[in-house]
């Protein structure tokens, strides 16, 4: 059968904790060009719906760097944006390629293509998940705190994309997360129930950033409007006010703690200046993962 990364509840504790490590080994070979061309001669698809700087670049790249092509589509050229149905376009690519990563809105478009795939689908970023940057975000924790097992970790901003994966990343690998969302703009309610049934009392939800953040190992935001929500800035430039992880914040938490954002990051909203190039941002490391991670998924699901 077919094996898919599109949310990270489909896989246990033990199988991200090998990508993990997977992923640090093939940095390794990366930094001392070491050749590791798992995918040797392998055509891997790389459909965006929605604007990407380090997901196209860090998956082009990658495939490269494993030997095989990484191609890339956009809707607006193909003809996905003229109306040809996902599950049309799913059974083609399944015939071409190897592997295919999507950037989509609705999860059920990726979950449509995988129905009808042949060939392992990534999920790239859903409205609903981001798997392969929680996964990047993981590597770069274990990087600078040796392991993720009993750190703190806290969301401050919007119950989005980013804090649902969180969810589901601390509900199967067993570690605290507080999360701090304005009223309205909670995670997704499904996400939460499950967590919250998979691993009861892990997973805190507050309206108050300082309850969040305080004592924590690993703080980490996110822009307050996501991709296909511009309309919303101002409104939710209002309901987010209180929500900058600025110095003052982070002077709750943990003084060693590590500061994370997935980028792009919008300087003076969700964080300030002063910690996104302070001493506690590790964020162009996270950046950097992106690449290892999503390398160590690809080799592992696309035979
Ligand atoms: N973090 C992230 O997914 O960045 P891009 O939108 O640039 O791909
Ligand atoms: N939550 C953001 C993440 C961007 C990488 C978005 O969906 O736009």
């Amino acid at each position: 059968m077919t094996r898919h990364f599109l949310a990270l509840h489909d896989y246990t504790k033990a199988e991200l904790d090998g990508l993990l490590t997977f992923a640090a080994e093939l940095k390794v070979q990366q930094k001392s060009r070491t050749p590791h061309k798992l995918l040797d001669g392998k055509t891997v698809a790389l459909i965006f719906e929605k604007a990407s700087t380090r997901t196209r670049v860090s998956f082009e790249v990658g495939v490269f760097q494993l030997g095989g092509h990484g191609l890339f589509m956009s809707s607006a050229n193909s003809q996905m944006g003229r109306g040809e149905p996902i599950k049309d376009t799913a059974r083609v690519m399944s015939r071409y390629c190897d592997g295919v990563m999507i950037r989509t809105f609705g999860q059920e478009i990726v979950e449509e293509f995988a129905r009808y795939s042949d060939i392992p689908v990534i999920n790239g970023l859903t409205d609903l998940f981001h798997p392969c940057q929680i996964m990047a975000d993981l590597q770069t924790v274990i990087e600078h705190k040796k392991n993720y097992e009993g750190l703190k970790f806290a969301w401050v901003g919007d119950g989005n994309n980013m804090a649902n994966t969180w969810i589901e990343a601390a509900a199967i690998c067993g570690f605290d997360l507080a999360l701090a969302c304005p009223a309205g703009y909670e995670p997704d309610a499904a996400v939460m129930a499950w967590a919250n049934t998979k691993a009861p009392g892990r997973i805190t939800l507050t309206t108050d950033p300082k309850v969040a953040v305080a004592g924590a190992d690993v703080i980490n935001t996110d822009v307050w409007a996501s991709m296909g929500q511009e309309a919303e800035q101002k409104e939710r430039e209002k309901a987010f006010n209180g929500y900058c992880l600025d110095d003052a914040l982070l002077a709750l938490a943990k003084p060693d703690c590590v500061v994370l954002h997935c980028l792009p990051a919008h300087r003076g909203e969700e964080i300030s200046d002063s910690v996104i190039e302070g001493k506690n941002s590790v964020v162009w490391d996270e950046a950097e993962n992106r690449l290892h991670i999503q390398k160590a998924i690809m080799a592992t699901l696309i035979k």
